[in-house]
């Protein structure tokens, strides 16, 4: 159950390990993809309180729209190659962004965003959509944060 949720640890670290088996208790054996991206947004939100968390989905050759998500309302649709989000689509990597003033074209849905990390999210040898994270204080991603929403990613996708 949700409500069961058992966030823990002191450290990031220790917090995604205690998350991960917990998240795949949650998806696990539902196979509605709404449901399960909901849920799994829900739960890092709840576990880390960033500003904002959510998916963007392949909607068009040259588009992406918006999922799932927590936090306050967000752009609907992004560009490839646009954004950070529409830059991690395009170059197929992971973007982390300490500031995103720095960043050359973020696309800036909330003044409050300051640092984010974005993920390609990959089923079948394609991308299908990514998954944005944003943090309303500097510097708030690294390759730790890159790992576990790396593996949280595939977990969600086998459900799908
Ligand atoms: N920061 C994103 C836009 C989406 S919102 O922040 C939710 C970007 O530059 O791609």
């Amino acid at each position: 159950m949700a409500e069961d949720l058992v966030i823990s640890g002191a450290s990031k670290i220790e917090k995604y390990e205690n998350l991960l088996p917990q998240i795949k208790g949650l998806i696990t054996g539902e196979t509605n993809q709404v449901a399960n991206v909901a849920n799994v947004c829900a739960a890092l939100k709840t576990t880390f309180q960033w500003y904002w968390i959510g998916f963007y989905w392949v909607d068009s050759p040259d588009e992406l729209v918006l999922g799932p998500f927590q936090g306050p309302i967000a752009c609907t649709r992004i560009r490839k190659g646009k954004g950070v989000c529409g830059t991690a689509w395009e170059t197929e990597e992971v973007q982390i962004v300490p500031d995103v003033e720095a960043f050359p074209g973020h696309i800036a849905c909330s003044a409050f965003s300051k640092s984010e990390i974005v993920l390609p999210v990959w089923k079948d040898n394609k991308i299908i959509g990514v998954l944005d994270v944003d943090s309303d204080t500097l510097d708030s991603f690294d390759t730790t944060d890159e790992k576990y929403l790396k593996e949280i990613c595939e977990m969600l996708v086998l459900t799908f």
